[in-house]
């Protein structure tokens, strides 16, 4: 990597702390929605399969509640980065909320889904989405009542895998943030990069799973430590 000022491909991982003080809950640790609820129950095709109306509820109230939720300095510090740094900015996220776009970011890759998407499992196509699931409307496009939410469950493979590589295989530095390292292939990432000759650099609160893959690590709140990393990055 050349020096911090010189123009150069940024790929930015982003987890559930980025929004945690925007007030979504994250998944992890105390009061994470996997304490709240198990994961098989809620976040796989097999619990969709067996209980569609315990799933379609459970994201619609998630659905309901990031329409309620604000971006916070994170997220407005990264989109001051996409727009004032001379080289690519990327935003990969595994977040399902719409907070980096509201934030301002346009280069965002959402990996796991979006909150405020429906997807037809009939047509295949996705349409935006800001209401409830739970009554089984008409698909906008082909009319059929098979909505699902756009939501990578466990056992589904992640969206945009090769737009990922391609995003990765050009960075000059990875950054994850607010991710605790412990799904794949999000986890993998940071040795991908490094692999591929990328510097590393972590932003979270603790350190995560794979915190020993970075060449640096800064821990801290995201509104603090985010912005602090891209005030510096811009002068
Ligand atoms: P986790 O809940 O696993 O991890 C959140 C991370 O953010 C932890 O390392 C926290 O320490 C950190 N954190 C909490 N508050 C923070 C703050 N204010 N500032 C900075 N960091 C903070 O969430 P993810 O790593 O995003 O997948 O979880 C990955 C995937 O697992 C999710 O995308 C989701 C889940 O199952 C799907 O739903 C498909």
């Amino acid at each position: 990597m050349g020096a911090m000022t010189a123009p150069q491909n940024i790929v930015i991982l982003t987890g559930a702390g980025i929004s945690a003080e925007s007030g979504i809950d994250t998944f992890r640790g105390g009061g994470g929605l996997w304490e709240q609820h198990r994961v098989e129950d809620v976040a796989t095709p097999e619990a969709f399969a067996r209980d569609p109306d315990l799933v379609l509820r459970f994201y619609d109230m998630r659905r309901a509640a990031i329409q309620t939720r604000e971006p916070n300095a994170a997220h407005r510090a990264l989109a001051r980065l996409e727009r004032e740094w001379a080289g690519q900015v990327t935003v990969v996220t595994q977040n399902v909320d719409d907070l980096h776009e509201r934030g301002g970011s346009h280069a965002v890759i959402h990996m796991h889904g979006e909150h405020l998407n429906a997807w037809c499992t009939a047509c295949d196509v996705r349409s935006r989405w800001t209401g409830p699931l739970i009554d089984r409307p008409p698909c906008p496009v082909c009319g059929t009542r098979a909505l699902r939410p756009d939501i990578v469950w466990f056992g589904e493979i992640p969206y945009h895998m090769d737009a990922i590589q391609s995003a990765l295989a050009a960075a000059d530095l990875f950054v994850s943030i607010g991710t605790s390292g412990a799904v794949y292939p999000a986890a993998g990432f940071v040795r991908l990069a490094r692999e591929l000759g990328a510097a590393t650099l972590e932003l979270n609160l603790e350190r995560s799973q794979g915190s020993a893959w970075f060449d640096e690590t800064r821990l801290g709140p995201a509104s603090a430590v985010v912005t602090a990393w891209v005030d510096a990055l811009l002068g």
